[in-house]
């Protein structure tokens, strides 16, 4: 019998992870099967734990889950502990459940392997909600000169600015105040799925600078045709879905998959 994993979220009709990890184990020669999974809203725990008698040996978390799991967990990585929130899951030897959070990593693998220095950038972050909290901890560990972070609620970019500030020099505040130039700029909230676009000054972008969207679709976000038409070099968010998933894999298989030709794929498929 091949190893069993799966993702669970709610609704989870549309997760890109089963195709994801079945281009990985094929590609890894693993003998594993990864399924979706769409746990009741009230009982993520139950549905974890039946997951796991029934064999199963580790997980993705997706929305609405991520903190849920956070509590299932009996053994959490630092940079999960610091995000309040896991995506991946692991049933140890030992029956306990082991939780990391990849989206980070992803995010910051991405950027790398589109040539994206980090390292010194004044780095700017639209919004201040679980995902952007999600992705600070790996982001601040890249080096940058400074990370700002901008929210429509300015209090939420203040506080969770001052979370993390012991990592580095980290401030918050809402939009008004706003000024570029930055070289790095992400954008974390989910306006773009509303096909809403936070209001930005058009100084934001530093001339060379590079647009970052955590999300994706077949067409550019408004954020990434809004700072194109400013001349930023603009990349979506397939590139960070795809890295957070070879992180997982990682994590359950020891093993790492080459992400370069699973990313190509699914951009035929979008
Ligand atoms: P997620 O898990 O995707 O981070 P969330 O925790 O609900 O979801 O956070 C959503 C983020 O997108 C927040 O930063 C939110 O701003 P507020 O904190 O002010 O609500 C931001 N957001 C959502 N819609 C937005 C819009 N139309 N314009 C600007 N920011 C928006």
């Amino acid at each position: 019998m091949s190893d069993r994993y799966c993702v669970f979220g709610h609704p989870i009709g549309h997760s890109r992870s089963p195709r994801i990890h079945a281009l990985f184990a094929e590609q890894c020669g693993q003998a594993m099967t990864y399924e979706a999974i769409e746990a009741p809203r009230e009982d993520f725990a139950g549905a974890w734990h039946a997951f796991v008698a029934a064999g199963g040996l580790g997980a993705n978390v997706t929305v609405p889950f991520k903190e849920e799991a956070y509590r299932v967990a009996d053994v959490l990585s630092q940079r999960a502990r610091r995000a309040g929130a896991v995506n991946t899951l692991v049933h140890g030897r030992d029956g306990r459940t082991y939780a990391d959070t990849t989206d980070g990593v992803g995010l910051v693998r991405d950027l790398e392997a589109h040539g994206v220095t980090l390292d010194d950038a004044r780095v700017l972050v639209l919004g201040a909600g679980g995902a952007v909290r999600g992705v600070l901890d790996p982001l601040l560990a890249a080096g940058p000169r400074s990370l700002h972070i901008a929210n429509r609620t300015a209090e939420k970019a203040v506080s969770l600015a001052a979370d993390f500030q012991q990592q580095g020099y980290v401030t918050g505040g809402g939009y008004d105040a706003l000024e570029g130039p930055f070289e790095v700029v992400i954008n974390g909230t989910s306006a773009s799925l509303g096909g809403e676009l936070p209001p930005l000054p058009d100084t934001l972008l530093a001339a060379d600078g590079v647009a970052y969207d955590m999300m994706y679709a077949a067409d550019p976000t408004v954020f990434l045709q809004w700072a194109s038409a400013r001349g930023a070099r603009t990349i979506d968010g397939l590139g960070m879905l795809v890295e957070q998933a070879a992180e997982s894999f990682f994590l359950w298989r020891h093993v790492r998959p080459d992400t370069g030709p699973v990313r190509d794929t699914l951009r035929h498929e979008l």
